[in-house]
């Protein structure tokens, strides 16, 4: 297995950058998920890893060696798509052995790799059916073994369970999982899918317009995150993020939406703020919760129940969107102003220009 290393790689189409200078470490056996908005560089970035498209500028590096201009047949990674890209008038075994047949892998070397991808993914009874007989759950291991067969240094998914059904995509996820742990491969994946990040990824990386905005362990970017634009991507529901004002007096009290009854006293604040500025508090749909006493009000105006939880949604006075998820099922929406109670510690404070307060 091989470590993966990028140094300020970029990438423009034309006149447009598109990858802005990207430094990343990927670590040997790494599962690494990448995640950002649609049209900030993902698949990009994975296309030039792969080799697929040209860098601009910048370094790659796969276990050690520089590659950046290798042909893609020289990096020892393997692809797997969104859309699968299984050849449609061949059987799921032809489709498997096709590339190493090419480059001229002998017959029983085929054979024998064939037999363990298929027995790794349970692809054994549909060697001898084409794609179109399968389902979207089968087709997509089909993919997953064609790139097995290749025993790459590092593997390469672009959303590759985008196109199953909810369910198939929490059994393939699974899937996934343990194809990491008995592989030990580098891996690296794009998703849109949040709970795909949390739960695959060893290491999130989450990228705005091309540039990184943090890497880190799920949960450190969860509960740390650097900037508002992190804190509103990785949560679900997003995270709250309302107005408020520094209070005069001890800098490190501030006024939600200006309100004297709206004052959060934030003693964890390693810094004072200066009474009067402007900041942004951040506040966790998940550490909200109903309580006559809490300051923050909130009017209601739909309930979501999901069952094991539910969520609440409403605004403020001041016309902020709010979303708090309950644990207690509440019947119909209530018709009058409610108070959300939260542990002043688990708010989350930026400045104007969105970069975390601490
Ligand atoms: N060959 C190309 N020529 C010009 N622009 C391109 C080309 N390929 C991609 N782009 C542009 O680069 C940007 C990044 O595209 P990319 O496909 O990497 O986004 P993405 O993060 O994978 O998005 P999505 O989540 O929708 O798949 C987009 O603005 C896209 O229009
Ligand atoms: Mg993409």
């Amino acid at each position: 297995m091989a470590n993966v290393v990028l140094e300020d790689v970029k990438k423009s189409f034309g006149t447009v950058d598109i990858i802005k200078g990207v430094d990343l470490d990927i670590a040997s056996r790494e599962f690494v998920v990448m995640v950002g908005p649609s049209g900030c560089g993902k698949s990009t970035l994975l296309r030039m890893i792969a080799g697929l498209e040209d860098t601009s500028s910048g370094t790659i590096r796969i276990g050690g060696e520089d590659v950046t201009e290798a042909e893609p047949a020289e990096r020892g990674i393997a692809m797997v798509f969104q859309s699968y890209a299984l050849y449609p008038h061949m059987t799921v075994a032809e489709n498997m052995a096709f590339g190493l047949r090419v480059t001229g892998v002998p017959k029983a070397e085929i054979d024998r790799r064939l037999a363990d991808a298929a027995q790794i993914l349970q692809l054994g009874s549909y060697l001898d059916r084409r794609p179109a007989q399968l389902s979207g759950g089968q087709r997509q291991r089909v993919a997953i073994g064609r790139a097995i067969v290749r025993d790459p240094k590092v593997f390469l998914f672009d959303e590759p369970l985008s196109n199953l059904d909810a369910e198939l995509r929490v059994h393939m996820r699974l899937e996934l999982a343990r194809l990491h742990q008995r592989l030990g491969a580098t891996m690296i994946y794009v998703t849109h899918d949040q709970v795909e990040a949390m739960t695959l990824a060893d290491k999130i990386v989450v990228l705005r317009a091309g540039q990184v905005m943090q890497v880190g362990r799920p949960l450190d970017v969860f509960d740390d995150p650097e900037n508002l634009f992190v804190a509103g991507f990785i949560g679900s529901p997003k995270m709250n993020v309302l107005p408020a004002v520094v209070a005069a007096g001890d800098g490190r009290t501030v006024l939600i939406e200006g309100d004297e009854d709206m004052a959060v006293a934030l003693p964890h604040l390693r810094g004072t703020l200066q009474p009067g500025r402007e900041v942004r508090v951040g506040l966790r749909p998940q550490h909200l919760r109903l309580a006559g006493g809490g300051l923050l009000k909130i009017r209601p105006d739909v309930i979501e129940q999901l069952g094991d939880v539910g969520y609440l949604h409403g605004r403020t006075p001041g016309g902020a969107a709010l979303v708090a998820q309950l644990t207690e099922r509440l019947a119909a929406v209530p018709k009058k102003e409610l108070r959300l109670a939260f542990d002043p510690g688990r708010a989350f404070l930026f400045d104007s220009n969105e970069q975390r307060l601490r």
